[in-house]
């Protein structure tokens, strides 16, 4: 039998998770959608073919009324918070959308609560089930050990309005991605930051969209980042570029000459590319497919899933650090952020 599962937070990315994840997943089908603008709202149940009755625009009404398992929340990112709070108060099973949330102690505070509930509480990091990703995991090794990593985003987005207002916002946006992939990557935390962010004249965000960070992980090995979500000009994939130079040779996520993918160059500079085809998964598991995957079994058998929101606290954690860091000048150390029993 299917979980019941209701979605809170309809809009651009939301509806498009709808419509290409849940309502394909094996293991979810509706108890009910949740949506604060009413015409959104129908026009979604529409074509999801949500009965109205399943319709909600109160998320508190809805975890209160529906018979459900879990809560996807794929709200705008300043609403995660109170949203994951009121359904793991309800009793219910919770994935979120990343940026889990904008503060870390409200991350910690959410993290305690799920674990007294006895609930899974999950974010959705869904690039570590993408194949560049997992294609560059494993390819990291194949030239010999690790020394340094550089990676850098580029992109001009025009900002919703929740994000043109928001603190952090690359950061907590865009950057998340990236540095969650850091630490899925080498199988480490990051020890310490020095970081800075900033603006530039004529921007559309309060919050800063650039982002430059230095970083040692708790193995020793330096990572350099730079991100940006206002560049004109060349934009990087959503996953970035990336050189991981090992011992031997160096290993590349960009396009080295036949496409964006994984790339690996020995010392002779001969090349190996490994397209996203030929990556580990095939499309139907591909990012949100096994994030709901993931959280239909530790319903069932009651595990930490790799996601969990425990986990993603050493991502939110660093990049705190990153803007404490800039703004004070000083190295910062992400794991100091994180306070639980
Ligand atoms: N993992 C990814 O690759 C990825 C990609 C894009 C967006 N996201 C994340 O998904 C989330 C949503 O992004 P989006 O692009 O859809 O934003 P959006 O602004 O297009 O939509 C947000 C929706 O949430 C609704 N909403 C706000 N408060 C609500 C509440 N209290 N109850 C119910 N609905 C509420 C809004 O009415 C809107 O329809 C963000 O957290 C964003 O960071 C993740």
């Amino acid at each position: 039998m299917t979980l019941k599962l209701i979605q809170v937070g309809l809009g651009m990315h939301g509806f498009g998770v709808a419509q290409a994840f849940v309502k394909h997943s094996p293991d979810f089908s509706y108890a009910g959608i949740v949506e604060i603008n009413p015409a959104r709202l129908k026009e979604c149940a529409a074509e999801l073919g949500v009965a109205e009755e399943f319709c909600y625009t109160d998320y508190k009404e809805a975890f209160a009324a529906l018979e459900a398992d879990a809560v996807f929340v794929t709200a705008a990112s300043p609403y995660h918070y109170p949203i994951c709070k009121a359904a793991l108060e309800q009793g219910l099973h919770v994935l979120v959308e990343k940026p889990f949330v904008l503060e870390i102690s409200e991350a910690c505070e959410l993290v305690e609560l799920a674990k007294q509930k006895g609930l899974i509480l999950m974010v959705s990091q869904n690039y570590r089930y993408q194949n560049h990703v997992l294609s560059l995991k494993n390819a990291i090794g194949e030239v010999g050990q690790p020394l340094f990593v550089q990676a850098q985003f580029f992109y001009d987005h025009f900002g919703k309005d929740y994000q043109q207002v928001m603190d952090n916002f690359m950061l907590l946006e865009m950057a998340v991605h990236h540095i969650d992939m850091i630490r899925y990557l080498f199988g480490s935390n990051i020890r310490s930051v020095s970081g800075k962010t900033w603006n530039i004249e004529g921007s559309m965000y309060k919050g800063h969209p650039n982002v430059q960070a230095s970083m040692e992980l708790d193995n020793g090995m330096p990572v350099f980042y730079l991100g940006s979500l206002v560049s004109k000009g060349l934009s990087s994939p959503w996953e970035g570029e990336w050189r991981v130079q090992c011992q031997d040779g160096s290993v590349h996520l960009g396009d080295l000459g036949q496409g964006y993918g994984v790339y690996i160059v020995d010392q002779q500079q001969n090349k190996r590319f490994i397209s996203y085809e030929d990556g580990p998964l095939p499309d139907s598991k591909q990012g949100i497919h096994s994030v709901l995957a993931d959280l239909a079994a530790r319903i069932h058998d009651g595990g930490e899933p790799m996601l969990s929101g425990r986990d993603n606290l050493y991502t939110l954690a660093a990049l705190i650090a990153f803007a404490d860091s800039s703004e004070r000048g000083t190295v910062k150390y992400p794991e100091s952020y994180i306070i639980t029993n």
